[in-house]
């Protein structure tokens, strides 16, 4: 089916990869971002739109669907707090629902909305922020679920191994009467797929994405602690603790004076091992974050080299290798054992976690890659919901 789309807060193009595919064209984007809007022209070769704020409304042209992936501010602050009348002004959401407006007022309303956010917008502001949009969706005369729409690419009939739950609003302009549908989807159970047992792995890759030295190292002892114990363990581990005493009792919290005790327990019962592995590792002056460890695989794993690792500042995080966490910033980057090789997952692996086709091109800057891919939207779950929602 041919149809136009309009694509807000356009990024890199998630949402244009998935409706192109359906048949859409894109009329008109907006981005204020230059690296993402580099790689956008790259890909699709068209004029992006900078600051949505500062665009006439009259410049925009007609389309049969919207799509945004909008940021989210508080709009408790810019609400009634502040004595608006319209509680959407001075959030972004307020641009959305001026375009939207401008077509309902020169009685060609947009068809379709297709909208994205992070989950916490549904329970934001004590549901303030949800209601106001839907409310606001309602007045211009959308024909919109109340409830939320919840997607994860791990949810998709081919399952993508990316724990990504953003939520998503669509509707219809009620002048069109044609009926909402409900989308619908099987929840799946993230742990059944396996990062190493998916299409997303490269086997070569360039060197640098391979660990530094140093942090193999940090890697090879941590796995040696945990050859030596006979458990594993189900608390943080803080080295940092466990040779001084506990922060002051008056100040830490509850949970946190229970973590230090654990682990002082822990060390008096290891004290003769962890005393000669720390000073072949010299682990007392190692930086705090890596004296910790966060074993988040129960039994499920052996060895560190079958989970996937995050260097976190609360210490290397080790979990279960059946997907990635939501991918966000460079400093976390997950990293794997694959090819003989401990490895940062690469932009590319990136790219397929967010189900962008290998043809993609891809900013050659890793830094702005990995953030451009940690801010898109998810391209199966799109086209999953545009499908149903547009029925082609
Ligand atoms: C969550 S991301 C959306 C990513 C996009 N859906 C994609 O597929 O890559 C939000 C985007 O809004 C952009 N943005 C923020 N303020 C903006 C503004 N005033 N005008 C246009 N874009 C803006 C940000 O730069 C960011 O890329």
């Amino acid at each position: 089916m041919a149809f136009k789309f309009i694509d807000l807060f356009s990024g890199i193009g998630g949402f244009h990869v998935a409706l192109k595919k359906l048949g859409g064209e894109c009329v008109f984007a907006s981005e204020i971002n230059q690296d993402a809007v580099d790689v956008y022209k790259k890909n699709f070769q068209m004029e992006v739109y900078g600051d949505i704020t500062k665009i006439d409304l009259e410049k925009i042209p007609h389309a049969d669907l919207l799509t945004a992936g909008f940021p989210c501010q508080s709009f408790s602050k810019a609400g009634f707090q502040n004595g608006f009348s319209d509680k959407t002004k001075g959030t972004l959401f307020f641009n959305i629902k001026e375009i939207l407006s401008y077509f309902v007022n020169i009685k060609q309303p947009i068809k379709y909305i297709l909208l994205e956010n992070v989950k916490n917008l549904t329970t934001h502001d004590k549901k303030d922020t949800w209601n106001t949009i839907i409310n606001t969706l309602q007045k211009l005369g959308y024909i919109v679920h109340d409830y939320p729409t919840i997607m994860s690419p791990t949810d998709l009939d081919k399952p993508i191994p990316h724990s990504r739950d953003r939520v998503y609003i669509y509707g219809v302009h009620k002048s069109y009467n044609i009926d909402l549908p409900n989308i619908e989807f099987t929840k799946k159970n993230k742990n059944n797929s396996n990062l190493f047992a998916s299409n997303i792995l490269d086997f070569d890759v360039d060197r640098r994405y391979i660990l530094d030295s140093n942090k193999v190292r940090i890697i090879e002892m941590w796995q040696e602690l945990l050859d030596n114990i006979d458990f594993k363990p189900s608390f943080p581990i803080w080295g940092n603790y466990f040779l001084y005493p506990s922060d002051d009792p008056e100040q830490a919290p509850e949970w946190k004076l229970r973590i230090i005790y654990r682990n002082q327990e822990f060390y008096r019962e290891y004290k003769t091992y962890i005393d000669k592995w720390a000073e072949k590792y010299n682990f007392w002056n190692l930086k705090p974050t890596f004296q910790k460890l966060e074993w988040q695989c129960q039994e499920d794993c052996t060895r560190l080299n079958e989970t996937i690792l995050q260097f976190r500042p609360s210490g290397l995080r080790a979990k279960r290798p059946s997907f990635i966490p939501a991918l966000v910033a460079i400093s976390q980057v997950p990293i794997i054992y694959y090819q003989d090789n401990y490895r940062k997952l690469t932009p590319r692996e990136c790219a397929r976690l967010q189900s962008f086709p290998d043809s993609f091109k891809i900013s050659e800057n890793d830094y702005q890659a990995y953030k451009q891919f940690g801010n898109t939207v998810n391209v199966g779950v799109v086209e999953y919901i545009a499908r149903k929602l547009l029925e082609v």
